[in-house]
């Protein structure tokens, strides 16, 4: 390795670590930054004025998308076309608000507290729970539990790494062969519900509802790329917020304590506040990327106003704006009052989080189950492989 790559690297990991105190100095000496080609924003009037943009600020996972899906676009890589409205608006017929309490919370629920249950005092959150709960939501829900369950949500998170993190030829191959066999699953997985159909009521049998009755985009490949985007968005993210806030919480005995007494009432509005305040202050990623389709100044009529050329690669910076003081009052301190705009870890404007409900019922589930035991007590620190934590050991009263 040359001198110059590992300085590089070696300054990365250093930014990496501290990020907040970055982001807190540019907020206030330059908030908006464009350096060769790319755009920093962090403020959150900033951030969502990006965000607010779809049309000039564009996102750019396009041609990664068509990689995994083997063809054809899936709507997280879509421009506000056509194409993405139906989409969209297709799966939201499949994947309806109103399943939440009737299936997504009592089977998050069950199958959580009986995880734990079985663990007899002694679990690996992460390997055991945090990754393997909306694996089986997937299989329950959706009606695709995976060929394999860890095997399905090793190929989810390795896709998702290749899809929203720097090139890597090692990700892209292993990214790549994990697309070719979840497509051949869920090939397979359509084909055999098709000849032998069933009486459940999963997103996969209503997409089949909605092909039976001539639905535009709701031919076999597009119900699977479909269901390839929301499996991908939807394993890794969970497991991760999930096993984040726990590891907050242990980071901070005297909020444990709190939680725990929340959870053993069952106060999920305030186990929701938990997730929401741990997860701002150690976010899901540092931003959010975006392409810049024609020359924008943003912050016009400002100080700070900034022009983004047509091209630049945008990072607009969700973790930054969810620490901006001019916003969110007394950033640093941890409260469980703030309004719900303080938060942008599911995403702003046209491309929000899909998942977001069930998301702010799911992560609180997981955890739940978790913060009832008797005695917690976490064994080790959590474990990191970037982008991913891979370990937290904890042990409890059996
Ligand atoms: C639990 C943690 C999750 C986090 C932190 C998260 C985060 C995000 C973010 C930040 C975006 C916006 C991306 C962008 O604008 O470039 C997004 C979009 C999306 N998420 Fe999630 N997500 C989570 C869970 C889920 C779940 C459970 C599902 C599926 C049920 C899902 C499906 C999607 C989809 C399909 C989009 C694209 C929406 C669109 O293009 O309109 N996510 N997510």
């Amino acid at each position: 390795m040359t001198k110059e790559k590992n300085f590089e690297e070696k300054l990365t990991a250093w930014a990496l670590k501290h990020l907040n105190e970055i982001f807190a100095v540019l907020r206030i000496i330059k908030p908006n930054i464009v350096f060769k080609g790319n755009a920093l924003v962090t403020r959150f009037e900033d951030v969502t004025e990006i965000l607010d943009r779809d049309w000039i600020f564009q996102v750019p996972y396009a041609e990664k998308m068509r990689k995994v899906t083997d063809g054809g676009n899936f709507f997280l890589g879509m421009q506000n076309t056509e194409q993405y409205t139906r989409d969209v608006s297709n799966m939201r017929i499949a994947v309806r608000r109103e399943d939440i309490d009737t299936i997504v919370k009592p089977f998050v629920d069950n199958t959580s507290t009986e995880i734990v249950n079985a663990a007899s005092g002694k679990i690996d959150v992460i390997q055991q729970l945090t990754r393997v709960v909306p694996t089986r939501l997937i299989g329950e829900y959706f009606g695709t539990p995976g060929w394999n369950e860890a095997e399905f949500a090793d190929a989810a998170t390795i896709m998702f790494q290749y899809l929203f993190y720097p090139d890597d030829p090692k990700v892209e191959e292993k990214a790549l062969n994990a697309a070719m066999q979840t497509r051949n699953y869920l090939d397979q997985t359509i084909a055999e519900r098709k000849k032998n159909p069933t009486d459940k009521d999963d997103v996969l049998g209503r997409c089949l509802k909605l092909q039976q009755i001539g639905t535009p985009g709701m031919k076999d490949t597009d119900i699977r790329n479909n269901l390839i985007g929301l499996i991908i968005g939807a394993i890794p993210t969970t497991s991760k917020c999930a096993a984040v806030t726990l590891n907050h919480l242990f980071n901070n005995p005297e909020l444990l304590v709190q939680a725990q007494q929340a959870a053993r009432v069952d106060d999920d509005a305030q186990l929701i506040q938990f997730v929401q305040e741990s997860l701002r202050l150690n976010p899901f990623a540092a931003g959010i990327q975006r392409i810049c389709a024609e020359d924008y100044t943003v912050a016009k009529g400002t100080l700070r106003s900034t022009k983004i050329q047509k091209g630049a690669r945008v990072l607009a910076a969700t973790q930054s704006a969810m620490m901006d003081g001019r916003k969110i009052k007394n950033p640093k301190q941890f409260q469980l009052d703030r309004p719900s705009y303080s938060y942008m870890h599911f995403g702003f404007g046209l491309h929000t989080c899909f998942g977001q409900y069930i998301n702010l019922i799911q992560i609180p589930g997981i955890i739940k189950a978790v913060l009832k035991q008797n005695s917690l007590r976490r064994i080790a620190d959590m474990a990191v492989e970037e982008p991913f934590p891979i370990s937290l050991e904890i042990t409890y009263d059996s």
